[in-house]
């Protein structure tokens, strides 16, 4: 009965009890499922065995919030944080122990200071609305953070948080200045008051963990009012393996203006080999200015991907993000739809890579995206080097900065549930693979690529040798760090997950 002496509570310590109905859903409840389902993107985790939570709080105000955390735990739910619910694992709205979601939907205020080049951005906002909220404002101001605008900010910046401005200016979290943070005790800190080791953690080690992040001050980044971006596809039949093998010695050393990256997946092929599948690359680039300069820049440093004026398109930073999420240019209000992205059912696992893959091994992906468990697979590779190399490993969390050539996504999807095994043990095989290719001891993953195959924490206590497994993973030498944070603020665990930093025991 935890859920109903959980509404108890929150009752209890309401003012205005008219509210509630809005802010507090049980399995009961008509609208619970869609409440439920509104911002889970792996549908992975919408099946009926997938664990529910007993109750959903959307809060409405701060005291919600503090309601929130005080009767969850007079009432031993576990609770889960959500803001856009894009977690590779579904950990924001699934528990294995009795839990409750927290969803900060309704916190998702954007206020953009052009003038002082700063934002004040909620959790629960989009990075679609934080782009919006730019771009409506200025064409010279950006934000380097990811690229599907539906990504919701809580969870992003928590992890890092790149995408087509990494290499001129780092991660999201490198440029966030200040935020405020909702500790277990329901105090709210900013960055003066929760003091820089706590500040330094919720910049990258991870959500659910710390604390509640209810907004974050952040600074914007310059940008030209013109930038360039195109696509180039490439098949095994058009040279592929060999362009993609020359790209890994050049993409790095690129000026930092430029980033490009390359998808590959299975497609149909055409011409003479029609209705047989060919395994294609796209290979991408993002530039920070007018296509005059690109297309030399490119036909010099690159020659062999044999780049046209055509395959070129001018337009602002805040299109180019939406050419980058795969989604039509006509207009930015497209940002603001949290629905507007497909969601796939699927697995995904990363990887960072720093010597360039032999093309005899670049032939062993191609292969293995051939297999029929790959009709749905993609492998995302993005360019490293420039600002990354110069931030130093313990700057943040984020550890995988100088020594990168390119960071690596692997990714199946499916559709008929019953297959999942077969689907998830096709990019088990593929991971296993690249094991000789990628980086070694450890072998480095990104955190915001949550994949729990890595390693997971007990349900109850876990020790910091178990947790180190995927600890070392996603934050090499700064994990240390952060279990010392951790244990200062959160001795008790009460923020947690099955990879959230874990507390050192007491010593009484
Ligand atoms: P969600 O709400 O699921 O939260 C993720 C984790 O953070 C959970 O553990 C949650 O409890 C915790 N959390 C959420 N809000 C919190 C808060 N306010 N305080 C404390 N903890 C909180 N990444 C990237 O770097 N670049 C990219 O371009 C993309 N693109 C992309 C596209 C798509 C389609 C998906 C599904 C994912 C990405 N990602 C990405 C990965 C993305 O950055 C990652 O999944 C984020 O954690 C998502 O944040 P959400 O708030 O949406 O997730």
């Amino acid at each position: 009965d935890s859920h109903r002496n959980f509404l108890d509570c929150f009752r209890l310590r309401s003012a205005n009890s008219s509210t509630i109905s809005k802010v507090i859903y049980l399995q009961n409840n008509p609208s619970y499922s869609s409440v439920l389902n509104a911002s889970i993107q792996n549908t992975r985790f919408t099946t009926p065995a997938t664990p529910k939570p007993l109750v959903i709080v959307t809060a409405l105000q701060i005291s919600h919030i503090q309601s929130t955390l005080y009767c969850s735990r007079k009432h031993g739910l576990q609770i889960r944080i959500r803001s856009g619910g894009h977690d590779f694992e579904g950990l924001s709205h699934v528990s294995e122990v009795p839990f409750l979601i927290l969803d900060l939907l309704h916190f998702r205020a954007v206020d953009v200071d052009v003038k002082n080049e700063v934002a004040w951005v909620e959790s629960g906002a989009t990075l679609g609305e934080l782009y919006y909220g730019i771009a409506s404002k200025t064409k010279t101001l950006a934000f380097p953070a990811g690229v599907c605008h539906t990504v919701g900010i809580g969870g992003h910046f928590s992890g890092g948080g790149y995408g087509i401005l990494l290499r001129k200016y780092g991660l999201a979290a490198d440029h966030v200045i200040d935020a405020q943070l909702m500790d277990a005790r329901g105090r709210i800190l900013d960055r003066k008051s929760m003091g820089e080791d706590l500040f330094w953690a919720i910049r990258g080690g991870g959500g659910n963990t710390f604390g509640i992040v209810l907004a974050w001050k952040i600074k914007l980044v310059q940008v030209p009012a013109v930038v360039t971006v195109y696509t180039v596809n490439r098949s095994l039949e058009q040279n592929m393996v060999k362009i993609l093998h020359r790209w890994q010695y050049i993409a790095h050393q690129l000026p930092d203006d430029l980033i490009t990256d390359v998808t590959i997946r299975k497609v149909n092929s055409s011409g003479r080999q029609a209705g047989k599948k060919t395994v294609q690359a796209a290979f991408k680039a993002f530039y920070l200015g007018g296509a005059d300069k690109l297309i030399p820049l490119v036909q010099e440093r690159f020659p062999e991907l044999g780049l046209t004026k055509q395959d070129c398109l001018e337009m602002s930073w805040a299109e180019s993000v939406l050419y980058f999420g795969g989604v039509p240019t006509q207009s930015l209000e497209i940002m603001l739809n949290r629905t507007a992205l497909p969601r796939p059912t699927f697995k995904a696992k990363s990887d960072y890579v720093k010597q360039p893959i032999p093309e005899s091994g670049l032939q062993g992906i191609m292969s293995r995206f051939l297999e029929k468990e790959a009709d749905v697979a993609l492998m995302m590779m993005v360019s490293f080097g420039g600002k990354m190399d110069e931030i130093p490993e313990n700057e943040l969390p984020y550890p995988h900065r100088a020594g990168n050539l390119f960071q690596a996504l692997y990714l199946v999807g499916w559709t008929n549930g019953e297959d999942e095994g077969k689907y998830i043990s096709w990019i088990r095989r593929l991971y296993s693979y690249m094991a000789s290719y990628a980086s070694k001891s450890p072998r480095e993953a990104y955190f915001n690529y949550r994949d729990l195959d890595i390693g997971t924490n007990n349900v109850g206590y876990t020790s910091y040798e178990q947790a180190s497994v995927w600890g070392l993973k996603y934050f090499k030498n700064n994990f240390k760090r952060l279990v010392q944070v951790k244990t200062m603020v959160d001795p008790t665990n009460f923020f947690g997950n099955e990879q959230s930093v874990p507390p050192l025991p007491s010593p009484w």
